[in-house]
């Protein structure tokens, strides 16, 4: 351990951590469920990423001598309660489409930081990586479904995701967000969502 963790950096490492655990278990009930494919094949990754993701997390809370704390719902849990349960694989893609871009967002800013703790960069640069491919992977299978739902409909879809996540960010994120300004991470508001 080189240097103690402030107390605002715990809660946010164990956030994400709690986030990597519910898109783990979220993708990996799904993969049990899918028929062998390109998209079975990529989600299987994406669900061992996030697995491994909220290791990391663990594993870095640990390294600096703090614990995670227990935390309610992550925020991928209040999608579903604002913009309803997806319907199809296509919707599931799309919410993940806006979700993979807002990880991204948060990640590449708490990476900027000054004085950040090596440990916490070698782990958000590690998880980048990763969360890159997981919002490739799923643009082009979004891209390969254009013939069935249109370009068009799945591009209205990401967007009712996209308003769910301004609603959900709105609505429950107040703590997160100045717990990030307390650190010195400016979180100017995105402009678009596809
Ligand atoms: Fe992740
Ligand atoms: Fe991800």
């Amino acid at each position: 351990m080189t240097e103690k963790l402030k107390e605002n950096e715990v809660w946010l490492l164990s956030f994400y951590r709690t986030s990597e655990i519910s898109g783990a278990l979220f993708f990996g009930k799904l993969c049990k469920s899918l028929r062998p494919g390109p998209i079975q094949h990529d989600m299987t990754k994406h669900f061992s990423d996030e697995a491994v993701h909220s290791w990391l997390w663990t594993d870095c809370i640990d390294r600096m001598g703090a614990k995670p704390l227990k935390l309610a719902d992550a925020y991928q849990d209040q999608y579903l309660a604002v913009a309803g349960m997806p319907a199809n694989m296509m919707e599931i893609l799309a919410l993940t489409h806006v979700f993979e871009k807002r990880v991204i967002r948060q990640y590449a800013l708490h990476s900027r930081v000054p004085d950040l703790h090596t440990e916490i960069h070698s782990t958000l640069s590690k998880i980048m990586d990763d969360e890159k491919w997981h919002l490739s992977w799923v643009h082009d299978a979004l891209a390969k479904m254009e013939p069935e739902y249109g370009k068009d409909y799945i591009e209205q879809t990401i967007k009712k995701f996209w308003d769910a996540d301004q609603e959900v960010y709105k609505r429950t994120m107040k703590e997160h967000e100045e717990r990030v300004r307390d650190l010195g991470i400016l979180t100017p508001e995105p402009t678009s969502g596809i």
